[in-house]
């Protein structure tokens, strides 16, 4: 097989603009597979490394090749993958945050990833659709599923058996949110969510029981008689936002039901945090595919099943920038200008 041509789209320098270059085509590794790209979502960790530039953690090493989100065919597997195989359509998640190996962001033709967090994706679905996906599962799944965290059940495809357990999810209407839902609904657990009145059918439609509006004074009030009218144990709340606010109003819930955990998309420590309400924040999404249950819980034995029996949606909705490397940029400056329900997909 003769090598094929890769171009990336580059952050060259911190802070600096998003630019198309060739790149190396790297072969996957043992465990490994190489995607070849039909779309990519962007995050809003994108954009956050773009604007904050050197003031961010990462990437360690400029240029460097981000984004989290692929959707294309498999292209060559490496030593030991059984699961795929060359021309295979799917989703994955793109790993560079862990690795920080240029071959393994999403920004670019040929992605390098672990096949541990790849799914098939059914024929039905376009890539635009699939991409929006992947690191929204990831995150959700490491909120839900640990023993430390929320340790809900694992997620069944089709049929869940009831756990008789009640959760909060904050933000349901986002990317992490969506797919929180979804999972948390799969595991057989009554999902209370917040969102913006206009998304409270989205989010209904995912399986939540009950949706609120965050921007109701009564919000606090509201949630926690919600939730005790709900049935089950509660097990606790996902925030999905991740801001100062949102982790502490989780918080107010919590301590108001008397104590437990939150689970936040901020990857910090939480001070002045309320007595008996512990928070803890997902800041190892990367690390799913060391925890054996939980990839292979959500990954192999549910996504595709999900997504062909339509019990796992591919939302949000794609918001498509364009087509081609070039339009990067232009999608990450759409992500941080904010969007409601969507995610922006760039096609390849
Ligand atoms: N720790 C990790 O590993 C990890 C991984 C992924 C993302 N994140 C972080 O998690 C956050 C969410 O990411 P995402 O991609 O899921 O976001 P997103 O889809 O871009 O978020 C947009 C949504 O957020 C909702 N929203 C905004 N403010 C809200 C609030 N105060 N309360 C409830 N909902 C609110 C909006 O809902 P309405 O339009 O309905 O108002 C909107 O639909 C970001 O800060 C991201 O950086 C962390």
């Amino acid at each position: 097989m003769s090598t094929p041509q890769n171009a990336a789209s580059n952050l060259i320098t911190p802070g600096g603009a998003f630019t198309v270059t060739e790149a190396p085509y790297s072969k996957p590794g043992p465990g490994e597979v190489v995607i070849k790209n039909a779309a990519i979502a962007v995050n809003p960790m994108d954009w956050k490394i773009q604007a904050f530039g050197a003031n961010f953690p990462i990437p360690k090493k400029y240029p460097a090749i981000i984004g989290a989100d692929v959707a294309g065919e498999i292209y060559e597997v490496g030593e030991g993958v059984t699961r795929f195989k060359k021309g295979d359509r799917v989703i994955g998640k793109a790993n560079w945050f862990l690795t920080a190996r240029p071959q393994d962001g999403g920004f670019q033709h040929y992605t390098v990833t672990n096949c541990n967090i790849v799914s098939h994706l059914p024929a039905s679905i376009p890539s635009k659709s699939g991409c929006v996906l992947p690191l929204a599962l990831c995150t959700a799944a490491m909120g839900l599923y640990p023993s430390a965290r929320l340790a809900l059940p694992l997620p069944q495809p089709t049929k869940p058996k009831s756990a008789n357990k009640v959760v909060l999810i904050w933000g349901g209407s986002s990317s992490t949110g969506s797919a929180a839902i979804q999972l948390a609904v799969a595991s057989g657990v009554t999902v209370v969510a917040t969102a913006s009145s206009k998304n409270h059918g989205f989010v209904r439609g995912l399986g939540a029981s009950a949706v609120l509006d965050y921007h109701d004074d009564k919000i606090i009030a509201n949630l926690v008689e919600t939730i005790k009218g709900a049935g089950g144990q509660f097990a606790g709340a996902l925030d999905a936002i991740g801001e100062e606010q949102t982790w502490r109003a989780c918080a107010e819930v919590v301590k108001a039901l008397g104590g437990g955990k939150v689970v936040s998309n901020l990857p910090m420590a939480f001070k002045d945090v309320p007595e008996g309400v512990e928070v803890l924040p997902v800041n190892d999404t990367s690390t799913i595919i060391h925890h054996k249950e939980s990839v292979e819980g959500v990954w192999s034995r549910f996504v595709f099943e999900a997504l062909k029996a339509g019990t796992l949606k591919a939302v949000p909705e794609p918001i498509v920038v364009g087509k081609g490397l070039e339009k990067v940029g232009e999608a990450v400056e759409l992500c941080k200008n904010g969007i409601s329900a969507g995610k922006v997909v760039v096609e390849i």
